[in-house]
């Protein structure tokens, strides 16, 4: 007996190639207009940072979808039938499953991510909380299509994608994502996704300007971690945090607008900025209930029942693949 805990899941790791965060950031400053990629804020302090975003009064996305999955989950294991895999594609911290989890009963979750030690520590927790549950966790870029490790064919596939993380991609890679998940879902398959709404732009631009300044320090710790991380000579307080909704493109809008004519350098590189310029670091994409579901459709989904919240804050989707 060595004494360790045994674990009780099955890990398959791809060993998925983490991003080249000197190379985009160096590719991003050199673009015009300048940008960064947003899934390089997710450090481990963009991480905590963004939790703190979620707890924020003004940011409603998290509570009005738990609030959603709390409510409906019955209906959607009426939906998809007991004993289902379930997929989750970029699972995280694996909280949200756990509102569906038993009123599903699934025959497995499957939780996905490109984060190895998180994913593993999130799906041993759940493995823990559900004795009952059978947990394979992979840990790949499920950005790029998808294998699934491991996946009887015999059983109905939910594939899972809360928190309207869809509203990060632009609408033609929106698209493409949504076909690639398509065909993980198989022949019998369906998706249960959360999307975020068009609304009252005063409600968006709140919840991305939080009055405790949290997304605005979300949004400069990338400053901090280029400076860290690629020993940057630049001062991310002479940046600031800039949100909005731009409603001709249907998204918020997340930049870094320099407050000083100044020069970064990175590497061998430097970087000019004039006062007011910007470094464009996100894109949340909103969207219509029609919208979406004819954007899915696109993809080859059909919809099958969308639930949203009295104040029409955000929809949770229900589709199938087929007909
Ligand atoms: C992860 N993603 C869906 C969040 C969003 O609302 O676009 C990220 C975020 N950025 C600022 N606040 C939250």
């Amino acid at each position: 007996m060595s004494g360790l805990p045994k674990t009780r899941i099955q890990f398959y790791d791809e060993h998925p190639l983490m991003a080249d965060f000197f190379g985009e950031v160096l590719s991003g400053l050199q673009h015009q207009p300048r940008q960064i990629p947003p899934k390089f804020f997710y450090d481990e302090r963009g991480s905590e940072l963004f939790d703190a975003i979620c707890r924020t009064e003004e940011y409603y996305p998290t509570r009005t979808e738990q609030q959603l999955l709390r409510t409906h989950a019955a209906e959607i294991a009426d939906l998809i039938g007991k004993q289902c895999l379930l997929i989750e594609p970029g699972s995280g911290n694996s909280e949200k499953v756990r509102l569906l989890l038993d009123k599903l009963q699934p025959a497995a979750y499957l939780p996905m991510d490109i984060s190895g030690d998180f994913l593993f520590q999130a799906a041993e927790q759940v493995a823990n909380d559900y004795p009952w549950l059978a947990v394979h966790a992979a840990c790949v870029d499920f950005t790029v299509p998808l294998n699934l490790p491991w996946c009887p064919a015999n059983r109905r596939r939910l594939i899972f994608f809360p928190g309207s993380s869809i509203g990060n991609f632009d609408p033609g890679q929106a698209e493409e994502f949504l076909r690639n998940l398509h065909g993980v879902a198989g022949d019998q398959g369906s998706l249960l996704i959360g999307v975020d709404l068009k609304k009252d732009p005063s409600i968006l631009n709140a919840a991305y300007n939080d009055s405790d300044g949290v997304t605005a320090a979300f949004n400069l710790n990338l400053l901090h971690r280029i400076q860290r991380e690629l020993d940057a000579e630049l001062d991310p307080a002479l940046f600031r945090h800039h949100a909005f909704y731009n409603e001709h493109q249907g998204r918020v809008e997340m930049h870094l607008v320099s407050q000083q004519a100044q020069t970064l350098k990175i590497g061998e590189q430097r970087f000019h900025f004039d006062k007011g310029e910007s470094i464009h670091t996100e894109s949340s994409y909103k969207y219509t209930v029609e919208e979406f579901v004819e954007l899915a459709g696109r993809a080859g989904f059909t919809s099958r029942q969308v639930w949203t919240d009295p104040d029409n804050l955000f929809s949770l989707h229900y589709f199938d693949v087929g007909d």
